[in-house]
């Protein structure tokens, strides 16, 4: 049907990498001629982008192909897509192609590449299943990726993962490290400069060894100190930095740079050696907090969040003991605190649990208990302070914007639209427990 309009929509769940793969697939489709939608009941096109790394995750994503079986059913054209970290494995692509015969195309984590030609073949043909093997390890680069014209964007420098932490799929859904060419990286980042784009993030599963695939020592250290170089981009961040690999020339890089926000996203998983041990993690207690310490003292105003698992399976009460002083020693600004979920493949989902599922939950609301204290004594002490934030849009309250300080907290104040997608000093008049009140100067 030449002519009419065909709309598209991609819904993502996951990490900032999936939502970033997501936008390049979302280019993709507009370059295709689609008009994207966030309205299933329009949409000609319907992929879901989907998550492995815990049970909740896919449940949510089985449940939400579930409900497109009737959208299928009226619209016999429509083309459903299931891509990403799910579909990457295989009892899930094969559950999919037995139980859910509406699912036209079951991509996996590499399939960027051939999706134009798949979907020309599927809109034409047939159903495929496209799930990589390992081995397959090209990245595709000039993806049209689609930047949502914000004043913020992800840039991902890494794919995959070879850590093989004991409870974690990624490695297994997203093959090992794969780091972009340095040129590609920076081109992507000055593109992003000219498009107006203000701050970037850095995304890769352990971004301190970026290049080291390449033969680069000191690869993440270097690419930092080169965006912090490129004209128009006022913040920089990155994420995930993995302990066992940060190294003293990336702090000291920071320290002394432009642009690079003095906050540290260093996911710590649990506060016990033994456990950390069990999770093959390769840092203990004494070099996380040397790395802490290294790191404040370079730069005293430092902003650092973490990742915590709770209820890993040979978690005992003493063991979580040593995550809650980790906590008030460290004095995160924020946590993202999971309860562990058992992942079928992977070592800790042949260990026993010794302890109940009631125990794990009260252990993960004394986590958050805990940390909410900390998190409002540190914004208690920002109070009074003048601070330079990214205006990111309105809030939900009437003539309030919603901005982001160099640490990624939330500060709202009182304000103009004309103010979105610029920086601006404010002062910090009150203090929340996960967002600051402030008066524009
Ligand atoms: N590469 C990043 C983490 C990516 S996954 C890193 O190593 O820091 C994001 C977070 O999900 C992890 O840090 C971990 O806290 C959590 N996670 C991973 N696997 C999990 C599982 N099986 N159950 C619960 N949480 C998990
Ligand atoms: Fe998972 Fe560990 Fe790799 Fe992070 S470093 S993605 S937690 S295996
Ligand atoms: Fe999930 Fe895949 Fe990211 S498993 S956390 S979407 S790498």
């Amino acid at each position: 049907m030449a002519g009419e309009e065909k709309f598209a929509l991609v819904e993502t769940y996951g990490c900032q990498q999936n939502v970033n793969d997501s936008q390049k697939y979302e280019g993709i489709l507009m370059e295709m001629g689609y008009t994207l939608t966030t309205d299933r009941e329009k949409a000609d096109f319907i992929m879901f982008n989907t998550c492995a790394v815990r049970e909740n995750a896919e449940k949510k994503v089985f449940g939400n192909i579930g409900a497109l079986k009737h959208l299928k059913a009226k619209k016999p054209d429509m083309v459903i897509a299931i891509a990403g970290c799910m579909s990457q494995q295989e009892d899930v692509s094969k559950r999919l192609k037995s139980k859910y015969p509406h699912v036209d195309m079951i991509l996996g984590t590499r399939a960027m590449a051939t999706f134009p030609a798949l979907l020309e073949k599927v809109l034409t043909e047939e159903k495929c299943r496209v799930i990589e093997r390992q081995e397959i390890d090209y990245i595709c680069e000039n993806v049209p990726t689609n930047y949502d014209g914000g004043c913020k964007a992800f840039v991902s420098i890494m794919y995959g993962c070879n850590n093989f932490c004991t409870y974690c799929i990624v490695p297994y859904v997203r093959g090992r490290e794969r780091s972009r060419s340095m040129d590609a990286v920076l081109s992507e980042c000055r593109l992003l400069a000219e498009k107006g784009v203000k701050e970037i993030t850095l995304l890769g599963q352990n971004v301190n060894s970026y290049g080291k695939d390449m033969g680069m020592t000191e690869g993440f250290a270097t690419l930092l100190s080169e965006v912090d170089k490129i004209e128009g981009i006022e913040r920089i961040r990155f994420m995930s930095s993995h302990p066992k690999d940060i190294s003293h020339k990336v702090l000291e890089v920071m320290s002394e740079s432009r642009h690079i926000c003095h906050q540290l996203h260093l996911p710590l998983q649990s506060g016990s050696d033994k456990l950390l041990r069990e999770m093959n993690r390769v840092y203990n207690r004494e070099r996380y907090l040397s790395i802490v310490n290294k790191a404040k003292a370079l730069m005293p105003d430092l902003a650092i969040t973490t990742d915590i698992i709770v209820g890993f399976p040979t978690e005992t009460e003493a063991d979580f003991e040593d995550t809650i002083s980790m906590l008030k020693e460290v004095k995160y600004d924020s946590i993202f605190s999971f309860i562990y979920s058992r992942r079928e493949g992977t070592p800790a989902a042949k260990m026993d649990f010794v302890s109940t599922e009631e125990e794990i939950k009260a252990r993960f609301d004394r986590l958050l208990e805990v940390q909410n204290a900390i998190s409002y004594e540190l914004n208690k002490k920002c109070e009074g302070e003048i601070q330079e934030v990214l205006v990111e849009g309105i809030s939900k309250e009437d003539g309030v914007l919603t901005s982001r300080n160099y640490a990624n907290k939330i500060v709202n104040f009182p304000g103009d639209e004309s103010l979105v997608g610029k920086i601006v000093k404010v002062k910090i008049t009150r203090a929340q427990t996960w967002i600051l009140l402030g008066e524009l100067l």
